[in-house]
């Protein structure tokens, strides 16, 4: 099969902890080129990937919590859905990134939880897929956001369930992968949002874990870096996607951590601070998450730990009682 990699000119084992700590605060700080920014479309998401990551690694300390809950407050809509900026349109993956934020604030209580619930159920079709927003595209991603926003809630009973996972099993391939709706093909991404899916409505019996697990297993090329399907380049959000699955899977060791830590670090920008999707591309707070939840879970140095299922600290998962499933 045709393999597309990269050649790493850069294998510092050395992370530049404080430059990425000044590259997340001044995303957040630098409001005109933020708010201005060609990002809009994404901002809420764009909160909850800069905060997470720098919760990781300045020891849980995230700055302005007011302004934060503020600015969550004002993307808010009557029918209980969130935009990711003030006039845009509400979409499921915006109210979880709300959700995930004011969780981390330890603020979730103070937000309108049955219009949330409600806005969240009504996108529950029939077949138990979720569209992401009133227009209607299914795609098991939504399945993720709705699962993992109503349990942060501790409401993920008030969706159907039995029929929420039978759509998710009917997205399963006999590669032991999952795709965006059934026949779509395995994708890293829709894997995790399929297993973490799963592990949340503890019903990782169904997946084949050995199957998948060879299948994630080979998305690790020469570089040491992961791609999302065959024939791919490596990204460093895959590192993500495809090895936070192998943990929830209890396979994590099936591929070779200390090659995927030198791709993980070639890709940080030592300049700058901040980590982009493969070595010498612009850094982005996306990959930047993704980089140091993916070396969270490998244990590095003092990053905080991450929980695999819901990229949040551990420490905020446990402060909510949730206890996501996983397999040894
Ligand atoms: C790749 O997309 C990634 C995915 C398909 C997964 C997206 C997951 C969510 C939106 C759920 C929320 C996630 C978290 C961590 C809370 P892509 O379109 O970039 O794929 P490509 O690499 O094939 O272009
Ligand atoms: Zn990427």
């Amino acid at each position: 099969m045709l393999q597309k990699d990269v050649k790493l000119d850069n294998t510092t084992k050395t992370l530049v902890l404080k430059k990425h700590i000044d590259f997340l605060q001044s995303f957040g700080k630098e409001r005109h080129q933020y708010e201005s920014s060609m990002m809009e479309f994404l901002r809420m998401s764009g909160m909850y990937w800069g905060l997470t990551a720098l919760y990781l690694i300045n020891d849980g300390k995230i700055p302005k919590e007011d302004e934060i809950f503020e600015y969550i407050k004002s993307c808010e809509h009557s029918c209980g859905g969130y935009s990711p900026a003030p006039g845009h349109d509400p979409h499921l993956l915006y109210t979880l990134s709300a959700v995930q934020i004011a969780c981390l604030l330890n603020r979730e209580l103070e937000l309108p939880i049955e219009k949330i619930v409600s806005y969240v159920t009504k996108l529950q079709q029939d077949d138990g897929s979720f569209t992401g927003d009133k227009w209607g595209e299914i795609d098991t991603r939504y399945s993720f956001c709705a699962l993992a926003c109503l349990s942060l809630l501790g409401k993920h009973n008030e969706i159907n369930l039995v029929k929420a996972v039978d759509f998710i099993k009917s997205c399963q391939n006999f590669d032991g992968g999952f795709g965006s709706r059934p026949g779509a093909e395995s994708h890293g991404g829709l894997i995790y949002c399929c297993v973490g899916s799963l592990s949340i409505a503890g019903r990782l019996d169904l997946v084949d874990a050995d199957t998948l697990g060879w299948w994630l297993a080979e998305r690790q090329l020469p570089s040491g870096g992961l791609n999302g399907r065959p024939e791919k380049l490596p990204d460093v959000c895959y590192s993500w996607w495809v090895f936070s699955t192998l943990n929830i899977l209890g396979r994590d060791h099936w591929i070779d951590k200390e090659d995927l830590k030198t791709f993980i670090l070639a890709s940080q920008d030592n300049d700058g601070g901040g980590f982009s999707d493969r070595p010498g591309d612009e850094p982005d707070p996306f990959h930047t998450l993704f980089g140091l939840a993916a070396l969270s879970l490998m244990s590095y140095d003092n990053i905080l730990p991450i929980d695999p299922t819901y990229c949040m600290p551990k420490a905020v998962i446990n402060r909510l009682g949730l206890k996501p499933q996983t397999l040894s």
